[in-house]
């Protein structure tokens, strides 16, 4: 029996469905980067963590260990080339703002956004991890080091609502314990993700502090 072009094609088309569909499953790498610029700046600011970016099913796993909801605001501090905010747009259809005090990163991540057109849900700006109101943010993700963990610690404490969640790839914060630490194995290398919450009682903290003491009245007055 001939097979017609006609035919051929169909047989092709069905073919290309049926066996496509697992490249396209949920634990595949939504975001497209261009390795040949990942580690090249060529402005001369001084940064305080070189540029490394995480690899996607890394990324992936720190927003599955954020529990990135809709609603949620995704803060990624360093953003290198935005992977992280994408994916989280792309993924789970939040806003994303990322900060990079590299001008080139910023270049990058703006070319990463209309690549994956995500350009309605994520922002990035130049600016200091250090210096950035992070306030609206209900997750805030991290690869810096840990230095710059130990710096953005208590301003993670103050600027974050509680139930925020903090993930940072690689680095802890500390004597603050995380309420979850995983290993994700990529490429057969382990590579340790941690989660903090920023706890309810913040806001009861605030509510029941005991009003200041009246100064005590001097005897015999
Ligand atoms: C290790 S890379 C992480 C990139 C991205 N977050 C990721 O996980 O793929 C650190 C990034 O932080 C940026 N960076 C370094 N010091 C910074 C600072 N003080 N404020 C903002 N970004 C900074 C670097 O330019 C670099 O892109």
């Amino acid at each position: 029996m001939k097979l017609s072009f006609f035919s051929v094609k169909v047989v092709f088309a069905v073919f290309i469905v049926l066996f496509s569909a697992p490249l396209f499953s949920d634990d595949e790498a939504v975001v497209e980067v261009r390795p040949t610029r990942a580690y090249r700046s060529i402005s001369d600011v001084e940064l305080d963590v070189p540029y490394v970016p995480t690899p996607q099913p890394v990324v992936e796993a720190m927003l599955k260990l954020a529990e990135v909801k809709k609603g949620d605001v995704v803060y990624d501090l360093g953003c290198g080339d935005g992977r992280i905010v994408v994916t989280a747009a792309k993924k789970y259809g939040v806003r994303g703002v990322g900060i990079d005090l590299d001008p080139d990163r910023i270049e990058d991540s703006k070319e990463n956004i209309k690549k994956n057109k995500v350009e309605k849900l994520v922002t990035v700006r130049l600016g200091n991890a250090l210096e950035t109101d992070v306030s609206e943010a209900t997750v805030v993700t991290l690869y810096l080091l840990p230095s710059v963990n130990l710096k953005l610690k208590p301003i993670l404490k103050k600027q974050l609502r509680p139930g925020a969640r903090i993930v940072s790839h690689a680095f802890d914060m500390g004597s603050w314990e995380p309420e979850k630490e995983v290993t994700v194995k990529y490429e057969g290398a382990p590579y340790m993700i941690y989660l903090w919450r920023i706890p309810e009682e913040k806001k009861e903290e605030k509510a029941t502090k005991p009003a200041k003491k009246a100064p005590a009245k001097k005897k015999g007055k």
